[in-house]
């Protein structure tokens, strides 16, 4: 299947007079946007649900006035933006805003871009008709990360929608403020949205849902990028900096392989020392959305590094003696193509099991499929899908994008949703009514393709073996239900007129039981799901459903019969009307798997750079020769969405790079972003030089970042895909490699703003039974871990992190992410 390509109908309509062309069925105010045109909006976000709690982007349609952020276009429609009603309605709700609003913009954090202060500005907001007494309200900690402040909380749901619509958590609310009530007088004579927003205003304040005081979420700190006002900031940044003293760098966020755009925000250390220093992350938020690793593990920088020769003349050496350089996916598409080169010119085996196993499954698709790169990608399913699938990932681990992608769905587009994984997440079937959750056995992916092949193939395009295997699962079962029948009984009844017993007719209703025939998916069955509904429930999933997505994760790289996966996922493109993307593990794994010839394994002497290895490079500071870590270089990282996207440097580095190290072995140009433009061209890459890389997105949100890579969609015989085994399920004490959100690598590890800790996780049942410690025992090895209990985590199934690589889980788990262990208290 190729490339999806959106085609949206166009409609005619006038904003102001002027024509112009909008998306049939989009908002006015984003088709505004979209053209360039200001509507003062305050509550709506882009990609969420219109809540109505500002009202301020009140306008005039066809002579009617009506909300822009939840009234859409139609053709002809005409649009006037200020009319006198709206201005004195507009006007009124920046006036009640300013009610009683703490004068504490001098030392706000959010003062010099508070949009409290811009619109106050804007609607020449200059005296003041209202008034009430104000409630005191404290500040409070809902997380190690969220500080809230709701007596600068204009209650506008930012926040609460954004974690509900695009994060999934729903981990904020309003609740009761316990405010005076209003004048009684203001209902007759203020305009009457301004009153209706300040009645509900009055009224809330903003806490956690559960009622704890604690959030007990994601941590992504989400809530507090689209906070409009200095209600929400990070814990950390609380009185740190004026956000005007902040320089903003562009960049991409360096951990996972969301390719997040985010700023580094930056200045000097303090008076004394003019050294820069990151200070937060912020991002595009309207058309972008972060995970906790992405906003606040920014602080991972190697600040020891110098230019020591030595050291220097050391590596040199031990390149010159390496037969191996092992590696992992935390460097640039650059940096990738130098140890490509260093392969080509000097024979070193290039190293990086876990990019090698994600090269392998793409090459095993291409293969299979004539596509080089998957379909689709998290910002068109969020935008056009209804209907998502998720095999093979630990979402809200593995894939922050993947994650918010399958929740959006569900709460934008209507849609519905089927959850394939063996280890349990309470979180997942919140997201949606119609979310199917199979937690089915370890090994049994290939079954999920099956399921699927089977509820979304047509069925005359598949090869007639795997339709009869298919139609193998489908048995009959009979089945035990209760009907209610109408009987005919006769009883005696006096006849009080003539004093004697007759005989009457009556009907009455019974319950019956009575034995059907019920047609029983086996696959369903096999998969952990209730095979005795399932027909009723995909019924009424599919319902109004146009536009399917199906998402895959590691677990399926790493599988014994990853090459039978990869061909199942090429029949479904190829019989079924679903478009796929694929989670590169973790950062620049996509380009790396693109640009470098990997080996299967390591042999002699190894230069482990930010990996083991006889002699270490090391961004962390803690090897033989220093490098700059992500945040300190200029260079490409390529995402899932499939884009070739510009990073850049935000703080300052001393040390050495990769490039010098290039230019005395084999011979490299002056820079490291000279090699941009080499980057393989038969691979999708571009012949662009870096600092021709746009890094923008335009107001109608469309990614104007780097560059997509182009792929190659040849014509393809259909694969021919094995049968699975059932009984290669994995049985007994299993282990999950897999991190706790928000850790995905010794970097985020070093930043000061994460805090999960390298422990095993459990769900509290099986915590409870672990008790404090426990040691994991793997064929290979074994490591002793704290344990802790996670909540959301359901089952038996343990997760052991991976993302310290001096640990060596990986190397325990012998490429693979689910292992039979033994688990020993200590
Ligand atoms: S905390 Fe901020 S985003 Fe949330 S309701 Fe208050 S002002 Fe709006
Ligand atoms: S940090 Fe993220 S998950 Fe937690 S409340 Fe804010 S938006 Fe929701
Ligand atoms: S932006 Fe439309 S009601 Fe707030």
């Amino acid at each position: 299947m190729g490339e999806v390509q959106t085609v949206n109908n166009m409609v005619d309509i006038t904003i102001d007079g002027v024509e112009y062309k909008a998306k049939e069925g989009e908002y006015i105010l984003n088709a505004a946007r979209a053209n360039d045109i200001f509507i003062p909006a305050i509550c709506y976000l882009t990609r969420c649900s219109p809540t109505l709690a500002c009202r301020i982007c009140l306008v005039e349609a066809d002579g009617k006035q009506v909300y822009a952020c939840n009234s859409k276009v139609k053709e002809g429609m005409e649009v006037t933006i200020d009319t006198p009603t709206i201005l004195e309605e507009r006007r009124a709700i920046m006036e009640v805003y300013d009610v009683n609003h703490p004068l504490q913009c001098g030392v706000c954090d959010k003062s010099g871009e508070c949009e409290l202060q811009n619109y106050t500005l804007e609607l020449g907001v200059d005296s003041q008709s209202y008034m009430i007494p104000d409630t005191k309200r404290e500040t409070t900690n809902w997380s190690s990360v969220l500080h809230y402040d709701p007596g600068l909380c204009i209650v506008c749901e930012r926040c609460t929608t954004v974690c509900k619509d695009m994060i999934g958590d729903a981990a904020i609310t309003t609740a009761k403020r316990g405010g005076a009530e209003l004048d009684k007088g203001y209902k007759d004579s203020m305009p009457k949205d301004a009153y209706s927003m300040w009645n509900k205003l009055q009224k809330s304040v903003i806490a956690p849902s559960n009622g704890t005081g604690e959030t007990n979420c994601s941590d992504c700190g989400e809530c507090i990028a689209v906070c409009p006002v200095g209600a929400l900031v990070s814990r950390d940044f609380v009185y740190s900096s004026n956000a005007w003293d902040l320089k903003r760098v562009p960049a991409v966020a360096a951990h996972s392989s969301d390719g997040s755009q985010i700023y580094y925000e930056v200045k000097p250390t303090s008076i004394e020392d003019r050294t820069e220093k990151i200070f937060r992350i912020t991002n595009e938020w309207a058309y972008v959305s972060l995970d906790g690793s992405a906003r606040f593990a920014y602080d991972f920088q190697n600040t020891t590094a110098s230019k020591d020769e030595v050291a220097f003349q050391n590596a040199i050496e031990a390149f010159k003696k390496a037969e191996t350089v092992r590696f992992n996916a935390m460097i640039t598409n650059e940096e990738a193509m130098m140890l490509q080169t260093l392969k080509e010119k000097m024979g070193v085996r290039l190293y990086n099991p876990e990019v090698r196993a994600f090269q392998k499954f793409l090459n095993h698709y291409e293969a299979a499929s004539g596509n080089s790169l998957w379909t689709t990608d998290t910002d068109r399913i969020m935008k056009e899908s209804d209907f998502v699938i998720s095999i093979g990932a630990a979402l809200r681990n593995d894939s922050p994008a993947m994650k918010y992608a399958f929740n959006n769905v569900q709460k934008l587009n209507k849609g519905a949703g089927l959850y394939f994984h063996p280890v349990g997440d309470t979180l997942i079937p919140t997201f949606g009514k119609t979310v199917e959750v199979f937690n089915h056995g370890v090994g049994l992916e290939e079954a999920a393709l099956y399921l699927v092949l089977d509820l979304f193939a047509d069925k005359e395009k598949l090869p007639s073996d795997v339709k009869d295997y298919i139609a193998s699962f489908q048995k009959s079962d009979t089945k035990t239900i209760t009907e209610k029948v109408e009987k005919t009984v006769k009883e005696m009844v006096l006849n009080e007129e003539t004093g004697e017993e007759e005989e009457i007719s009556k009907k009455v209703k019974e319950n019956v039981e009575k034995e059907i025939t019920v047609s029983i998916n086996g696959l369903v069955d096999l998969l952990g799901g209730n095979a005795a509904t399932f027909e009723d429930t995909f019924a009424k999933m599919m319902k109004k459903k146009e536009s399917f997505s199906m998402m895959l994760g590691e677990d399926l790289y790493y599988h014994k019969k990853a090459e039978n996966i990869a061909k199942l996922v090429a029949l479904v493109e190829a019989t079924c009307d679903i478009n796929v993307v694929m989670t590169p593990p973790k950062s620049n794994a996509l380009g790396v798997a693109l640009i470098c010839d990997l080996d299967d394994a390591q042999s002699g002497y190894t230069v482990g750079y930010n990996e083991n290895g006889d002699f270490k490079l090391s961004a962390l500071g803690t090897g033989d020769l220093d490098m700059p870590a992500m945040n300190q270089q200029e260079g490409t990282l390529t995402s899932i969405g499939k884009r070739v996207l510009p990073t850049n440097a935000a703080v300052e580095y001393e040390g050495y790079e990769l490039n010098d190290l290039m230019q005395a072995l084999v011979g490299a140009p002056e820079l490291t972003i000279d090699w941009t433009s080499m980057l393989p061209s038969d691979k999708g890459f571009k012949a662009l030089a870096f600092d021709s890389l746009t890094n923008s997105f335009s107001n109608d949100g469309v990614d104007h970042r780097g560059y997509k890579l182009e792929r190659n969609d040849a014509e393809t015989e259909l694969p021919e895909v094995e049968k699975f085994d059932e009984s290669a399920v994995l049985e007994g004490e299993i282990a999950y490699r897999c991190n706790p959100a928000r850790q995905f690598n010794d970097f985020t590890d070093k930043s000061h703003e994460i805090f999960e800790t390298f422990a095993l996780y459990a769900s509290t049942e099986k915590a409870a039974s672990l008790g404090e410690k426990v040691e994991v025992v793997f064929d290979n090895g074994s490591i002793t871990l704290d344990v802790v209990a996670d909540a959301k985590i359901t089952g038996d199934i343990v997760k052991v992190p991976d993302y310290r690589a001096a640990e060596g889980v990986y190397d325990l788990f012998d490429g693979s992410r689910y292992k039979t262990v033994t688990l020993r208290k200590v």
